[in-house]
């Protein structure tokens, strides 16, 4: 399973860097090309020279040194690795990869990398315990690092406790299963919509609606954690949009949503359309700040095109999933706009149900299909609701 994968071992200055040597021998006989960097505290305990000679490739330790002949080592390093392993890790660098601090090769690399991160940190109890070094985890796997919890044991320092790394075959069998799990959506591109249109009346007002963004941009996270390349086109939201974005798009009216939907529909697998459209526009939105006069202000409004109803027609290959937002007769609308668009799936909710809906982060929804099928769900998160959406593109697409 790992025939040919290129991992990137970090070592940092702990006293289990021995262990380590046959971590990267037991991943090189698997059939994995292995580099390995070191702190300079870990050539303390391993020298170089055992790494070079297991992996047959040379090993990295100085920013400006035997690194040179590698071209920008930390960068080229990093894209070198489908997995990067740094085991053991110190606390020390547990507090500068939360910290984002780049003051060697190593931990360069790290900060230069958008590869996946597998931590197995190693140290004595009361360190591993202290909340400095528990806040700094917490917020490493915040952001998606897997940690390899340490084993309880004897540890170098004469007490026993929670700090041993664990043995190189258990940390070998975490690398063997995060290649075996390739993520489902690997290869395939998500095209999610979000938010809601804004329609100009003038420069300084427009006619909006109360979408926060919130459902769309979890489906688009959701999505990225499946393996997906995600572009996020997103109308007026108040949410962040997550990391990791193959691209995000801000639009304002539904005309531009359409514009860049279109751009990008023939090349992605999925559209999943969760923005709130508006449904008219100002016919002729002035082009200075109305002033007030007359007790009646009209405003003509015309219909805007219906995005979802287009790649219906246009739909080759690609999963399309639509929302139904409704007040009243929610499956039977929301049934009528699945046959309408051509759709494969729809998740409809009741927007004025408590918990439901606009600018809550929880949902209430179905989830209808072609075949009459209805899923309905209870209330959940919008993050979870996001996953069930994903585990049915998945399927769908997979299938
Ligand atoms: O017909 P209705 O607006 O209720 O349909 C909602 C679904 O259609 C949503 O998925 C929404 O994103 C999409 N839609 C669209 N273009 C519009 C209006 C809605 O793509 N103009």
């Amino acid at each position: 399973m790992i025939d040919k994968k290129n991992i990137l071992i970090g070592v940092t200055g702990g006293i289990a860097a021995y262990k380590v040597v046959e971590v990267a021998s037991r991943l090189k006989k698997s059939g994995a090309n292995v580099r390995v960097m070191m702190t300079l505290a870990a050539t303390e305990f391993v020298s170089p020279r055992t790494f070079e000679e297991i992996t047959g490739n040379a090993v990295f330790v100085e920013m400006f040194g035997d690194a040179a002949h590698f071209h920008v080592a930390h960068v080229a390093l990093a894209d070198f690795a489908d997995l990067i392993l740094i085991a053991p890790a110190t606390a020390n660098f547990l507090a500068k990869a939360a910290h984002g601090i780049a003051d060697d090769l190593l931990t360069t690399t790290i900060l230069a990398s958008d590869k996946p991160l597998l931590i197995a940190p190693s140290m004595n109890t009361k360190m591993f315990m202290n909340s400095a070094t528990q806040d700094n985890l917490k917020v490493l796997k915040a952001r998606g690092v897997k940690i390899l919890e340490p084993a309880v044991g004897e540890l170098a320092c004469g007490t026993s406790g929670k700090g041993r790394l664990p043995e190189p075959v258990e940390i070998c069998a975490v690398v063997e299963k995060f290649f075996a799990s390739e993520p489902i959506l690997s290869g395939k591109r998500i095209l999610v919509t979000a938010g809601g249109t804004i329609e100009a009346i003038d420069p300084v007002r427009y006619i909006g609606n109360r979408s926060s963004g919130r459902m769309g941009y979890e489906i688009a996270k959701s999505a990225m954690n499946s393996g997906a390349e995600v572009v996020l086109v997103s109308g007026k939201s108040e949410v962040e949009p997550p990391d990791g974005l193959k691209a995000f798009i801000k639009v304002e009216s539904a005309l531009q949503m359409r514009d860049e939907v279109l751009k990008h529909f023939e090349t992605v697998d999925c559209v999943i359309m969760s923005a709130a459209v508006a449904d008219y526009r100002v016919k002729n939105p002035s082009a200075q700040k109305i002033k007030k006069s007359d007790e009646i202000l009209t405003l003509e409004l015309v219909k805007n095109p219906d995005i979802l109803r287009e790649l219906g027609t246009l739909k080759k290959s690609q999963v399309l999933v639509g929302f139904a937002a409704e007040t009243q007769n929610i499956l039977e609308y929301a049934n009528k706009k699945l046959a309408e668009k051509n759709l494969d799936f729809i998740v409809a909710n009741d927007v004025t149900a408590e918990g439901a809906g606009f600018g809550v982060s929880t949902n209430i929804a179905s989830i209808i299909w072609r075949n009459g099928t209805v899923e309905s769900f209870s209330k959940m998160s919008k993050a979870d609701l996001a996953e069930k959406i994903i585990e049915r593109v998945e399927k769908t697409l997979c299938h």
